[in-house]
């Protein structure tokens, strides 16, 4: 099990490069299943989960090939419609190679996705969407067995807010006989980076980034290049950790316009940011002051960035409330910035955190990939040496963070 060893006490300089963000590469790298054409990524970003992706594409018989600048995958033999469970256990993702393969072949089979640390997780609204868009769908032996000779285009409405649900149906909508409307959709960015890539592949989709997407069913999908859009939460991420420990960071190849409520929430804290292209500059040379937060889906607060925000109010000047509303267990990381010294109440969903003037240092366990992160920012502010286990939580959707951490000064070291 590999760790992170991190002197805390040490503000940040310099410039980090943002990579290509894990929750557009993932269900874009599925879209290559819904054309037999070359289709080619660039700024795909190096992390586990993204290698865990290609290895069940080409597992269903995507060839993959990569040179220094771009991936290309093609789909034109595949060999199995199915995507094993001891895949789909490591990473719920996996859940997107649905809506293509029932899309283009008219069958999978697609192990059901366990739970895991932040809830249980169901996806249910994606095997409904299946349903109504004529598909015959069978759970058995834990697998979703979907068939459909044809997949027609449906109205389909969904009760809760689903990133992945739409980004499933919308793919598999399509190559469906028809129109397809899908309402109360999400409006998350990736939603849009996606959409994009399946118009230059041909696809004719409306409406991406609102909540009513009009999908319009073509014979054929072609081969397209596309470039996975920046990371907002790695980007996020590293702000709050500058706004944390203080210093001057600039973050290249962003997007600012893609987080502004983290933006804003930054400077309710006391951060200066400058937003100059794809630049970002954030400036703290003062305690941060305790800002409330409250998660929901797009344009509202990420909850892929509570965790982070709440390791910031640990150390800020007054006391806080974080409202997490879309995982029932989105906390794990509470226990642990307990252990650091955090003044964390919770009762249901709700936590209440009275900063304190300063963390110490202990060893702790990372349980989901944003609780890590979170703690690895607690590390940079605490004082003396924290060393945080089970860091593959991390590895699986940051690429390289303690290379970009040390060259932005932090002492940061990683424990074989
Ligand atoms: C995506 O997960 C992201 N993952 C998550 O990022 C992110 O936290 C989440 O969206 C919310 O923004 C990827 O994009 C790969 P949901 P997803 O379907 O799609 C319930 C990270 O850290 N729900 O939007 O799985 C569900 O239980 C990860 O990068 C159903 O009830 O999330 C949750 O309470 C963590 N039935 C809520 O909806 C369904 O069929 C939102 O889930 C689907 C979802």
């Amino acid at each position: 099990m590999q760790k992170l060893a991190i002197q805390g006490g040490t503000p940040l300089h310099g410039e980090v490069r943002i990579s290509g963000a894990k929750n557009a590469a993932l269900p874009i790298m599925c879209a290559s299943l819904l054309t037999s054409d070359d289709f080619q990524l660039t700024n795909l970003p190096d992390m586990h989960d993204v290698a865990t992706m290609a290895k069940l594409l080409q597992y269903i018989g995507v060839r993959i090939s990569s040179d220094a600048q771009s991936t290309h995958f093609n789909g034109a033999n595949l060999d199995k419609l199915e995507a094993p469970y001891d895949m789909v256990k490591t990473m719920r993702a996996a859940i997107l190679v649905l809506g293509p393969l029932v899309s283009r072949f008219g069958e999978a089979r697609v192990s059901l996705p366990g739970g895991c640390a932040i809830g249980s997780r169901p996806v249910d609204l994606h095997i409904k969407g299946l349903q109504a868009m004529g598909a015959e769908i069978h759970i058995e032996h834990g697998y979703i067995h979907a068939t459909a000779k044809r997949l027609k285009g449906a109205r389909i409405c969904f009760d809760l807010v689903s990133v992945t649900g739409t980004e499933n149906l919308m793919m598999a909508a399509t190559l469906a006989d028809g129109i397809s409307i899908l309402e109360n959709a999400a409006r998350e960015p990736e939603v849009v980076d996606l959409a994009n890539c399946l118009i230059a592949m041909g696809a004719k989709i409306t409406g991406a980034g609102s909540d009513i997407i009009h999908i319009e069913g073509v014979e054929k999908l072609h081969g397209a290049a596309h470039d996975v859009m920046p990371d907002r939460i790695e980007s996020g991420t590293f702000l709050v950790a500058a706004a944390a420990a203080g210093g001057n960071i600039m973050l290249t190849h962003s997007r600012a316009d893609t987080f502004d409520n983290v933006l804003d929430k930054l400077r309710e804290a006391g951060a200066d940011i400058t937003v100059s292209g794809s630049n970002i500059n954030l400036v703290m040379h003062k305690r941060p002051t305790a800002i409330n937060v409250r998660t929901a889906p797009y344009p509202a607060f990420p909850t892929d960035m509570q965790a982070q925000f709440m390791a910031l109010n640990t150390i800020a000047q007054g006391s806080s409330i974080v409202v997490e509303t879309i995982f029932e267990n989105r906390f794990m990381h509470v226990q642990e910035l307990r252990r650091l010294g955090a003044q964390i109440d919770v009762e249901g969903n709700t936590a209440v955190i009275t900063g304190c003037d300063h963390l110490e240092g202990a060893t702790v366990m990372a349980t989901d990939l944003r609780a890590s992160a979170s703690l690895v920012i607690a590390g940079l502010v605490a004082q003396g040496e924290t060393i945080i286990d089970r860091i593959y939580h991390l590895d699986r959707g940051y690429e390289q963070l303690e290379a970009k951490l040390s060259a932005l000064g932090a002492q940061v070291r990683r424990i074989r």
